[in-house]
C-alpha cells in the first residue's frame, strides 16, 4: 500500500533489496515478504487500542500465511495467533509461539485437534457449534484440565463481499445462530460446565472489507446481547472479539481504509454502547488475517513464453499461477504487475498474464498494462501475502516455491523450495 521503490538500476525494491538480485539467489517462483511491512501493520492496529486506553489483543489470523518463521515475526511483535487447524498448531508449537496467546477456531474441530489444544494448554478455544461442546467437555473430564472458551456467534450481519468471503450472514455455516436462541442455549451448557471458563464472545462478518459499518453494526449486536446476557444469566463477558477482514489494496482500483478507521470506529462504538447500557468496558480482540499478510507480500516470476495472435490480448507466461496463487482462478481476485527488472519503463501494451499450469483458468492477471518485455525477464505481482502460499498446491506436479523474508535490505529463506523429491516423498509403490 506504499509507493513502489525503484533502485537506480531501474529495478524494483523489496524490503530494501532489489527485486533481481532476490530472484538470481532464490530463484523463481519466490515469495518475498517485506518484514517491516507486516511489523508496522501490527503496529499500527496495537496503537490505536492503546491510544484509546483499551483492553486488546491484535490476534493474527493465521490462515493468511502460517508458517514458523512468521509465527516468530508475529510473536516478536507482541501480536496473538489464531489458528483454525491441528496443522496451525503444529507449527505454531514448532515455532515457540506462547501457547497462551493462541485461540483455535473452525467449525469442525476434530477430537485429535482439541486434545492437542487441551494438552498444549492453549488460550482458548473459539467454540463453534453443539457436537464442539459436547468433545471439548469429554476431553477436559477425561484428562481433568480447564479450558477458556468463547462463543463464535452468527450476527446476522452479512458483509459486502465475494460469496465465499462472508461468513457473519444468518445461514453461515459458521458459529451459533442468535435469533433462534442456539447461542443463549450454548452459553448455557459451557457456563454449567465446572471445566470452561467462558470469557468472550466473537464474530466474524467476512473477508476483504472496504467500510466499517458491517464491524460497527456486529460491534453493537455483540455488546446488546451481552448486555442481556449479564441480565439473564449473569455472565460478564470479558472479551468482545469482532474478527477480522479488514480489506487491502489489491489495485489502484481498491481503497481500502486505514488500519486506524477500522479499529477506532469499532473502539468507539463499542465505547458507546457499553456505556448506554451500563457495562464494565469488555476488552476488544481482533483477527486481521490479510491486512497483516498481504500487502507485505510480492511474489516474483520468470516471464517465459508468449502467445500473439491478431485479434487477441496477448499472452505473457509466467513460471508459476494458479498453484502458487488460485486467487485469480477462485474468486475472479484482480493483482497488479510490476516489470521489476524495467520497473521505470513506461508501459507500451496490455497483456494476459497467464501461469503455467494446465488449464485455461490459470490466468493470474487479465489485463496488465506492460513495457515490452522478453523471456528471462522478473514479473513482480503485489500484495500476494495473504492466501497466495497458504493455499498454494502441488497441481500438474509443481513444487511450490521458496518464501523469504526481506528487511533492510537483508533476505532470510523461511521455506525452502520444493524439490522433486519432497513432491514424491508420500508416494508409495503399487508393484
Ligand atoms: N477470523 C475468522 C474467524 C475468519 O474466518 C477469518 C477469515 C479471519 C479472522 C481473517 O480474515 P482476514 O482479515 O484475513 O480477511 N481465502 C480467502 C479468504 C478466506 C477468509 C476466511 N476467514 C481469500 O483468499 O480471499
Amino acid at each position: 500500500q506504499t509507493a513502489q521503490q525503484v533502485n537506480d538500476a531501474g529495478h524494483l525494491v523489496i524490503g530494501g533489496a532489489d527485486s533481481v538480485a532476490l530472484a538470481q539467489k532464490f530463484g523463481t517462483p519466490l515469495v518475498a515478504y517485506d518484514v517491516s511491512a507486516i511489523r508496522q501493520q501490527i503496529r499500527r492496529f496495537k496503537k490505536v487500542f492503546e491510544s484509546n486506553q483499551v483492553n486488546y489483543a491484535v490476534s493474527y489470523a493465521s490462515k493468511a500465511f502460517a508458517t514458523v518463521g512468521m509465527f516468530q515475526l508475529v510473536n516478536q511483535e507482541g501480536a496473538h495467533i489464531d489458528v483454525v487447524s491441528g496443522g496451525e498448531l503444529y507449527t505454531a508449537i514448532k515455532a515457540g509461539f506462547p501457547m497462551h496467546k493462541v485461540s483455535f477456531h473452525g467449525n469442525n474441530k476434530s477430537r485429535e485437534e482439541l486434545e492437542m489444544a487441551v494438552d498444549h494448554h492453549i488460550g482458548v478455544v473459539i467454540l463453534d457449534n453443539f457436537y464442539e461442546i459436547q468433545l471439548l467437555s469429554e476431553i477436559l473430564l477425561e484428562k481433568h484440565q480447564q479450558m477458556k472458551v468463547m462463543l463464535r456467534l452468527t450476527p446476522g450481519v452479512s458483509a459486502h463481499t465475494h460469496k465465499y468471503d462472508q461468513t457473519g450472514q444468518e445461514d453461515s455455516k459458521f458459529g451459533f445462530d442468535i435469533q433462534s436462541g442456539q447461542a443463549q442455549e450454548a452459553l448455557q451448557q459451557v457456563m454449567s460446565n465446572p471445566n470452561m471458563e467462558p470469557i468472550g464472545i466473537h464474530a466474524h462478518i467476512g473477508s476483504q472489507i472496504f467500510e466499517v459499518n458491517g464491524f460497527v453494526m456486529a460491534a453493537n449486536k455483540l455488546v446488546d446481547l451481552a448486555a442481556e446476557w449479564q441480565a439473564h444469566f449473569g455472565f460478564e463477558t470479558q472479551i468482545l472479539n469482532v474478527g477480522g477482514g479488514f480489506g487491502i489494496r489489491y489495485t489502484k482500483a481498491d481503497e481500502p481504509l486505514a488500519p486506524e478507521a477500522f479499529v477506532d470506529a469499532i473502539v468507539k462504538a463499542v465505547q458507546k454502547r457499553v456505556s448506554e447500557k451500563g457495562l464494565k468496558m469488555p476488552a476488544i480482540w481482533i483477527e486481521p488475517g490479510r491486512s497483516i499478510a498481504g500487502p507485505a507480500g510480492y511474489s516474483l516470476y520468470t516471464i517465459g513464453s508468449r502467445k500473439d495472435v491478431p485479434g487477441i490480448q496477448p499472452y505473457v507466461t509466467v513460471d508459476g499461477g494458479m498453484g502458487d496463487n488460485i486467487r485469480p482462478a477462485l474468486y475472479q481476485a484482480e493483482y497488479e504487475a510490476v516489470l521489476a527488472n524495467h520497473a521505470n519503463e513506461k508501459p507500451v501494451e496490455t497483456v494476459r498474464i497467464a501461469g503455467k499450469y494446465c488449464e485455461s483458468g490459470d490466468i493470474l492477471i487479465q489485463n496488465q498494462a506492460l513495457p515490452k518485455s522478453q523471456p528471462g525477464d522478473l514479473l513482480v505481482l503485489n500484495a500476494t501475502g495473504a492466501y497466495g502460499y497458504a493455499m498454494a498446491s502441488n497441481y500438474n506436479r509443481n513444487p511450490r516455491p521458496a518464501v523469504v523474508f526481506v528487511e533492510n535490505g537483508h533476505a532470510k529463506q523461511i521455506v525452502r523450495r520444493e524439490s522433486y523429491e519432497d513432491l514424491v516423498r508420500l508416494d508409495e509403490r503399487f508393484v
